[in-house]
Protein backbone atom coordinates (compact mmCIF):
# COMPACT_ATOMS: atom_id res chain seq x y z
CA UNK A 1 0.00 0.00 0.00
CA UNK A 2 1.22 3.50 -0.90
CA UNK A 3 2.22 6.20 1.59
CA UNK A 4 -0.67 8.05 0.80
CA UNK A 5 -3.12 5.18 1.03
CA UNK A 6 -1.78 4.41 4.54
CA UNK A 7 -2.21 8.04 5.53
CA UNK A 8 -5.71 8.01 4.34
CA UNK A 9 -6.10 4.84 6.28
CA UNK A 10 -4.82 6.69 9.66
CA UNK A 11 -6.71 9.82 8.79
CA UNK A 12 -10.80 8.95 8.47
CA UNK A 13 -10.74 7.97 12.24
CA UNK A 14 -9.77 11.58 12.69
CA UNK A 15 -12.93 12.37 11.46
CA UNK A 16 -14.86 11.28 14.20
CA UNK A 17 -15.13 14.47 16.07
CA UNK A 18 -14.18 14.91 19.60
CA UNK A 19 -16.43 17.52 21.49
CA UNK A 20 -13.56 18.49 24.15
CA UNK A 21 -11.41 19.67 20.99
CA UNK A 22 -13.90 21.85 19.63
CA UNK A 23 -14.54 24.08 22.59
CA UNK A 24 -13.40 27.40 21.46
CA UNK A 25 -10.92 28.09 24.58
CA UNK A 26 -9.22 25.35 23.46
CA UNK A 27 -9.36 25.75 19.81
CA UNK A 28 -8.14 29.46 19.92
CA UNK A 29 -5.75 29.52 22.77
CA UNK A 30 -2.06 31.43 22.72
CA UNK A 31 -1.43 31.03 26.30
CA UNK A 32 1.98 30.58 27.03
CA UNK A 33 3.14 30.38 23.82
CA UNK A 34 6.37 32.22 23.05
CA UNK A 35 5.45 35.35 20.59
CA UNK A 36 8.11 37.22 18.21
CA UNK A 37 6.99 40.39 16.73
CA UNK A 38 9.09 42.08 15.08
CA UNK A 39 8.96 45.62 15.49
CA UNK A 40 5.89 45.54 17.88
CA UNK A 41 6.50 48.97 19.76
CA UNK A 42 4.22 50.85 17.86
CA UNK A 43 1.47 50.40 15.25
CA UNK A 44 0.10 47.37 14.10
CA UNK A 45 3.22 45.32 15.96
CA UNK A 46 1.95 46.79 19.32
CA UNK A 47 -1.55 45.63 18.39
CA UNK A 48 -0.97 42.29 17.84
CA UNK A 49 1.93 42.29 20.77
CA UNK A 50 -0.93 43.64 22.86
CA UNK A 51 -3.65 40.96 21.78
CA UNK A 52 -0.71 37.92 23.02
CA UNK A 53 0.30 39.07 25.94
CA UNK A 54 -3.29 40.16 27.21
CA UNK A 55 -4.21 36.11 26.25
CA UNK A 56 -1.21 34.75 28.48
CA UNK A 57 1.52 34.65 25.35
CA UNK A 58 4.93 35.86 26.57
CA UNK A 59 6.37 38.17 24.04
CA UNK A 60 9.34 39.65 22.45
CA UNK A 61 9.27 43.11 20.28
CA UNK A 62 11.63 45.33 19.29
CA UNK A 63 12.51 49.03 18.10
CA UNK A 64 15.63 51.52 16.90
CA UNK A 65 15.26 52.92 20.06
CA UNK A 66 15.51 52.32 23.65
CA UNK A 67 13.10 55.10 24.62
CA UNK A 68 10.45 53.97 22.69
CA UNK A 69 11.14 50.47 24.55
CA UNK A 70 10.90 51.74 27.42
CA UNK A 71 7.69 53.48 26.08
CA UNK A 72 5.81 50.02 24.87
CA UNK A 73 7.22 48.20 28.47
CA UNK A 74 5.55 50.81 30.33
CA UNK A 75 2.14 50.47 28.15
CA UNK A 76 2.04 46.60 28.29
CA UNK A 77 2.68 46.68 32.18
CA UNK A 78 -0.13 48.63 31.93
CA UNK A 79 -2.52 46.42 29.75
CA UNK A 80 -1.66 43.45 30.68
CA UNK A 81 0.03 43.63 34.00
CA UNK A 82 2.36 40.42 35.50
CA UNK A 83 2.66 39.65 31.84
CA UNK A 84 6.26 38.23 30.48
CA UNK A 85 7.43 40.72 27.50
CA UNK A 86 10.97 41.34 26.51
CA UNK A 87 12.36 44.22 24.34
CA UNK A 88 15.41 44.74 22.21
CA UNK A 89 16.81 47.37 20.68
CA UNK A 90 17.74 46.96 16.79
CA UNK A 91 18.06 47.52 13.14
CA UNK A 92 16.38 44.91 11.31
CA UNK A 93 17.77 46.61 7.84
CA UNK A 94 20.75 44.43 7.98
CA UNK A 95 21.14 40.86 8.35
CA UNK A 96 24.05 41.14 11.59
CA UNK A 97 20.35 43.13 13.30
CA UNK A 98 18.54 40.63 12.51
CA UNK A 99 21.44 37.59 13.91
CA UNK A 100 21.78 39.79 16.17
CA UNK A 101 18.12 40.11 17.50
CA UNK A 102 17.44 36.28 16.84
CA UNK A 103 20.39 35.57 19.38
CA UNK A 104 19.28 37.67 22.25
CA UNK A 105 15.58 35.58 21.41
CA UNK A 106 17.36 32.40 21.68
CA UNK A 107 19.64 32.94 24.97
CA UNK A 108 16.24 33.81 26.74
CA UNK A 109 14.14 30.91 25.47
CA UNK A 110 14.14 27.34 24.05
CA UNK A 111 11.55 27.58 21.18
CA UNK A 112 9.55 29.96 19.43
CA UNK A 113 6.11 29.12 18.20
CA UNK A 114 4.59 32.55 16.59
CA UNK A 115 6.93 34.90 14.31
CA UNK A 116 4.92 37.97 13.42
CA UNK A 117 7.38 39.89 10.64
CA UNK A 118 5.90 43.07 11.07
CA UNK A 119 8.49 45.79 10.96
CA UNK A 120 8.68 47.68 8.04
CA UNK A 121 8.23 51.13 6.44
CA UNK A 122 7.36 52.80 3.48
CA UNK A 123 8.46 55.57 0.52
CA UNK A 124 6.49 57.69 -1.63
CA UNK A 125 8.02 60.22 -4.02
CA UNK A 126 7.17 60.77 -7.69
CA UNK A 127 8.95 58.17 -10.12
CA UNK A 128 10.65 61.08 -11.74
CA UNK A 129 12.94 61.44 -8.24
CA UNK A 130 12.14 57.92 -6.53
CA UNK A 131 15.45 58.06 -5.37
CA UNK A 132 17.65 54.08 -5.10
CA UNK A 133 18.44 53.87 -1.66
CA UNK A 134 14.24 53.68 -0.94
CA UNK A 135 14.71 50.48 -2.77
CA UNK A 136 17.83 49.52 -0.85
CA UNK A 137 16.02 50.49 2.08
CA UNK A 138 12.28 48.95 2.12
CA UNK A 139 13.61 45.29 0.66
CA UNK A 140 15.72 45.64 3.02
CA UNK A 141 13.38 45.83 5.96
CA UNK A 142 10.48 44.67 4.19
CA UNK A 143 11.38 41.42 2.84
CA UNK A 144 15.02 40.40 3.12
CA UNK A 145 14.09 41.17 7.21
CA UNK A 146 11.33 39.18 7.24
CA UNK A 147 13.23 36.06 6.02
CA UNK A 148 16.18 36.55 7.85
CA UNK A 149 14.55 36.58 10.91
CA UNK A 150 12.53 33.15 9.88
CA UNK A 151 15.80 31.72 8.96
CA UNK A 152 17.79 32.31 11.93
CA UNK A 153 14.62 31.67 14.05
CA UNK A 154 14.24 27.65 12.05
CA UNK A 155 15.61 25.74 14.94
CA UNK A 156 13.25 27.36 17.90
CA UNK A 157 10.18 27.77 14.87
CA UNK A 158 11.12 23.71 14.42
CA UNK A 159 10.94 23.01 18.57
CA UNK A 160 7.74 24.61 18.80
CA UNK A 161 4.86 23.29 20.89
CA UNK A 162 2.19 22.94 18.14
CA UNK A 163 3.81 23.31 15.15
CA UNK A 164 5.40 26.79 14.26
CA UNK A 165 3.37 30.14 12.93
CA UNK A 166 4.60 32.57 10.93
CA UNK A 167 2.82 35.41 10.49
CA UNK A 168 3.99 38.24 7.31
CA UNK A 169 2.44 41.66 7.50
CA UNK A 170 1.86 42.32 3.94
CA UNK A 171 -0.37 44.72 2.36
CA UNK A 172 -3.06 45.34 0.14
CA UNK A 173 -0.98 47.63 -2.05
CA UNK A 174 1.08 44.00 -2.53
CA UNK A 175 -2.50 42.98 -4.56
CA UNK A 176 -3.54 45.86 -5.88
CA UNK A 177 -2.20 49.10 -7.64
CA UNK A 178 -2.49 52.53 -5.51
CA UNK A 179 -2.51 55.88 -7.20
CA UNK A 180 -0.22 56.95 -4.42
CA UNK A 181 3.55 56.90 -5.80
CA UNK A 182 4.61 54.12 -3.30
CA UNK A 183 6.42 52.06 -5.68
CA UNK A 184 9.09 50.18 -3.64
CA UNK A 185 6.38 49.48 -0.87
CA UNK A 186 3.98 48.05 -3.08
CA UNK A 187 6.59 46.22 -4.66
CA UNK A 188 7.87 44.77 -1.60
CA UNK A 189 4.78 43.91 -0.59
CA UNK A 190 3.93 41.55 -3.24
CA UNK A 191 7.30 39.82 -2.52
CA UNK A 192 6.60 39.30 0.89
CA UNK A 193 2.91 37.74 -0.16
CA UNK A 194 5.33 35.36 -2.54
CA UNK A 195 7.68 34.59 -0.07
CA UNK A 196 4.65 33.86 1.95
CA UNK A 197 4.08 31.17 -0.55
CA UNK A 198 7.47 29.47 -1.27
CA UNK A 199 8.24 29.32 2.58
CA UNK A 200 5.22 27.74 3.39
CA UNK A 201 5.76 25.03 0.86
CA UNK A 202 9.36 24.20 1.91
CA UNK A 203 8.12 24.47 5.72
CA UNK A 204 5.35 22.60 5.95
CA UNK A 205 7.92 19.25 6.60
CA UNK A 206 9.37 20.71 9.79
CA UNK A 207 5.14 21.77 10.37
CA UNK A 208 5.76 25.13 10.26
CA UNK A 209 2.71 27.30 8.77
CA UNK A 210 3.62 30.35 7.06
CA UNK A 211 0.49 32.70 6.48
CA UNK A 212 0.34 36.48 5.50
CA UNK A 213 -1.70 39.46 5.71
CA UNK A 214 -2.73 41.82 3.16
CA UNK A 215 -3.54 44.70 5.55
CA UNK A 216 -5.64 47.62 4.86
CA UNK A 217 -5.54 50.83 6.26
CA UNK A 218 -4.79 51.28 9.81
CA UNK A 219 -3.79 54.41 11.70
CA UNK A 220 -0.28 54.29 12.71
CA UNK A 221 2.66 56.54 12.36
CA UNK A 222 3.54 55.26 9.28
CA UNK A 223 -0.15 56.32 7.33
CA UNK A 224 -0.67 59.56 9.55
CA UNK A 225 0.82 61.65 7.15
CA UNK A 226 -0.96 60.27 3.82
CA UNK A 227 -4.16 60.03 6.27
CA UNK A 228 -4.07 63.39 6.83
CA UNK A 229 -4.14 64.52 3.04
CA UNK A 230 -6.07 61.56 1.52
CA UNK A 231 -8.78 61.50 4.28
CA UNK A 232 -11.89 60.74 2.00
CA UNK A 233 -10.73 58.81 -0.67
CA UNK A 234 -9.09 56.69 1.85
CA UNK A 235 -12.20 55.77 3.62
CA UNK A 236 -14.40 55.61 0.80
CA UNK A 237 -12.11 52.70 -0.40
CA UNK A 238 -13.16 50.81 2.20
CA UNK A 239 -16.52 49.07 2.16
CA UNK A 240 -16.58 48.44 5.71
CA UNK A 241 -15.99 52.84 6.35
CA UNK A 242 -13.52 52.68 9.06
CA UNK A 243 -9.74 51.49 9.66
CA UNK A 244 -8.45 48.34 11.08
CA UNK A 245 -8.67 48.45 14.74
CA UNK A 246 -6.71 46.39 17.59
CA UNK A 247 -9.23 43.65 17.66
CA UNK A 248 -8.77 42.88 14.10
CA UNK A 249 -4.99 42.80 13.50
CA UNK A 250 -4.69 40.67 17.03
CA UNK A 251 -7.61 38.61 16.40
CA UNK A 252 -6.93 37.43 13.33
CA UNK A 253 -3.20 36.99 14.19
CA UNK A 254 -3.94 34.92 17.60
CA UNK A 255 -6.50 32.68 15.44
CA UNK A 256 -3.77 31.81 13.01
CA UNK A 257 -1.45 31.19 15.33
CA UNK A 258 -4.32 28.56 17.18
CA UNK A 259 -5.45 25.25 16.76
CA UNK A 260 -7.94 26.34 14.85
CA UNK A 261 -6.28 27.24 11.74
CA UNK A 262 -3.50 24.54 11.99
CA UNK A 263 -4.60 23.45 8.52
CA UNK A 264 -3.90 27.08 6.91
CA UNK A 265 -0.42 28.03 5.49
CA UNK A 266 0.52 29.49 2.38
CA UNK A 267 -2.63 31.82 2.22
CA UNK A 268 -2.32 35.96 1.83
CA UNK A 269 -5.37 36.78 3.83
CA UNK A 270 -7.39 40.09 3.20
CA UNK A 271 -7.83 41.82 6.31
CA UNK A 272 -9.06 45.27 4.93
CA UNK A 273 -12.90 46.30 5.50
CA UNK A 274 -13.74 44.47 1.98
CA UNK A 275 -11.14 47.34 -0.05
CA UNK A 276 -10.01 44.58 -2.73
CA UNK A 277 -13.38 43.88 -3.57
CA UNK A 278 -14.54 47.50 -3.28
CA UNK A 279 -17.30 47.63 -6.88
CA UNK A 280 -17.22 50.49 -9.12
CA UNK A 281 -19.79 51.68 -10.85
N1 LIG B 1 -0.64 51.13 8.87
C1 LIG B 1 -1.19 50.64 7.79
O1 LIG B 1 -2.23 51.14 7.30
C2 LIG B 1 -0.60 49.43 7.13
C3 LIG B 1 -1.30 48.87 6.05
C4 LIG B 1 -0.79 47.75 5.43
C5 LIG B 1 0.36 47.16 5.91
N2 LIG B 1 1.01 47.73 6.96
C6 LIG B 1 2.24 47.08 7.42
O2 LIG B 1 2.17 46.84 8.81
C7 LIG B 1 3.49 46.83 9.36
C8 LIG B 1 3.53 47.78 10.56
O3 LIG B 1 3.18 49.06 10.11
P1 LIG B 1 2.71 50.22 11.10
O4 LIG B 1 1.69 50.98 10.39
O5 LIG B 1 2.42 49.67 12.44
O6 LIG B 1 4.06 51.10 11.13
P2 LIG B 1 4.73 51.95 12.31
O7 LIG B 1 3.69 52.53 13.19
O8 LIG B 1 5.67 52.87 11.61
O9 LIG B 1 5.55 50.87 13.16
C9 LIG B 1 6.64 50.21 12.59
C10 LIG B 1 7.38 49.41 13.63
O10 LIG B 1 8.51 48.80 12.99
C11 LIG B 1 9.72 49.23 13.65
N3 LIG B 1 10.79 49.44 12.67
C12 LIG B 1 10.80 50.28 11.61
N4 LIG B 1 11.97 50.21 10.98
C13 LIG B 1 12.75 49.31 11.66
C14 LIG B 1 14.06 48.82 11.49
N5 LIG B 1 14.86 49.22 10.47
N6 LIG B 1 14.52 47.91 12.37
C15 LIG B 1 13.75 47.50 13.40
N7 LIG B 1 12.49 47.91 13.61
C16 LIG B 1 11.99 48.83 12.74
C17 LIG B 1 9.33 50.56 14.31
O11 LIG B 1 10.20 50.85 15.39
P3 LIG B 1 11.33 52.03 15.27
O12 LIG B 1 10.95 52.95 14.15
O13 LIG B 1 11.27 52.69 16.61
O14 LIG B 1 12.61 51.31 15.01
C18 LIG B 1 7.92 50.22 14.78
O15 LIG B 1 7.93 49.47 15.96
C19 LIG B 1 4.42 47.23 8.23
O16 LIG B 1 4.99 46.07 7.65
C20 LIG B 1 3.50 47.91 7.24
O17 LIG B 1 3.97 47.85 5.92
C21 LIG B 1 0.57 48.85 7.58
Amino acid sequence: MSACCEKYKSEKFVMSNNAKDLVANALFDVKDKIVVVTGGTRGIGFMIASGFLVNGATVFVNSRKQKDCEKAEAEFAKIAPNSKYHTFVVDLGTEKGCIDYSNFIKQKEDRVDVLVNNAGTSWAEPIETYPDHAWDKLMALNVKAAFHMTKFLLPHLRKAKEGASVINIGSISGESVSALEYYAYSASKAAIHHLTRHLASRLARDNIRVNCLACGLFLTQLTKVTVERNKEDMFANIPLNRSGHATDIAGTCMFLSSKAAAWITGAVVPLEGGTLIKSYL
